[in-house]
């Protein structure tokens, strides 16, 4: 299995560094698209060195070779994990000013959104219609969990731990195998 791993800027990513290193036990390559903000959060070398292939973090890497379109030729799936509340807003309005927001709306395969925010954000209007709008047009949604959040505070935001997020992934393609 080919898999694009997108981390974008929250808390969290450092969880995506173990869900990278159990992406390449299970035999998948591995390419990761990081956002700005998930820069902030942890490098792009942790991402190369756990999985050993590319990591892009700009549109603008590769020059006039669209990066975007030959990774959306190349996936068989994508996870973004952490997925903030501002990615998740883009996505669901179509914005593509990004590598991963580009390579999303041009991807026809599936896609597997792991949420973690404050609780606050989570429950937002926005976030809730969003959400809402992406579960319709067939996006997988794997969390969030309840529990304690990294400012300290209690409730639903967490992101799911990463075996679960594999398992989940693994029987979403069981699922589509069997129909
Ligand atoms: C310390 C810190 C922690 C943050 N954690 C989160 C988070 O867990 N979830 C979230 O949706 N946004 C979080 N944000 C806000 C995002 O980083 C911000 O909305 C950013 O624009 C997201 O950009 P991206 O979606 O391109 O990665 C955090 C910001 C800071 C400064």
């Amino acid at each position: 299995m080919k898999a694009v791993l997108g981390v974008t800027g929250g808390v969290s990513a450092y969880k995506s560094a173990e869900l990278a290193r159990l992406m390449v036990r299970k035999k998948w390559q591995v390419r990761t698209i990081m956002s700005r903000s998930a820069q902030q959060f942890i490098t792009p070398l942790t991402f190369k060195a756990l999985t050993s292939g590319p990591v892009y973090t700009s549109l603008w890497d590769s020059g006039f070779d669209a990066g975007h379109i030959s990774l959306s030729k190349w996936a068989d799936f994508i996870v973004i994990a952490p997925v903030t509340a501002n990615t998740v807003a883009k996505i669901a309005v179509g914005m593509a000013d990004t590598l991963l927001t580009s390579f999303v709306l041009d991807f026809t395969g599936p896609v597997f959104l792991c949420p973690a925010m404050h609780t606050g954000m989570w429950e937002a209007a926005p976030t809730e219609e969003n959400i809402k709008k992406l579960k319709k047009r067939g996006f997988i949604i794997i969390g969030p969990e309840k529990g304690s959040l990294a400012c300290g505070d209690s409730g639903p935001g967490r992101m799911s731990e990463p075996e679960d997020i594999i398992a989940k992934i693994t029987d979403s393609f069981k699922k589509i195998s069997c129909k």
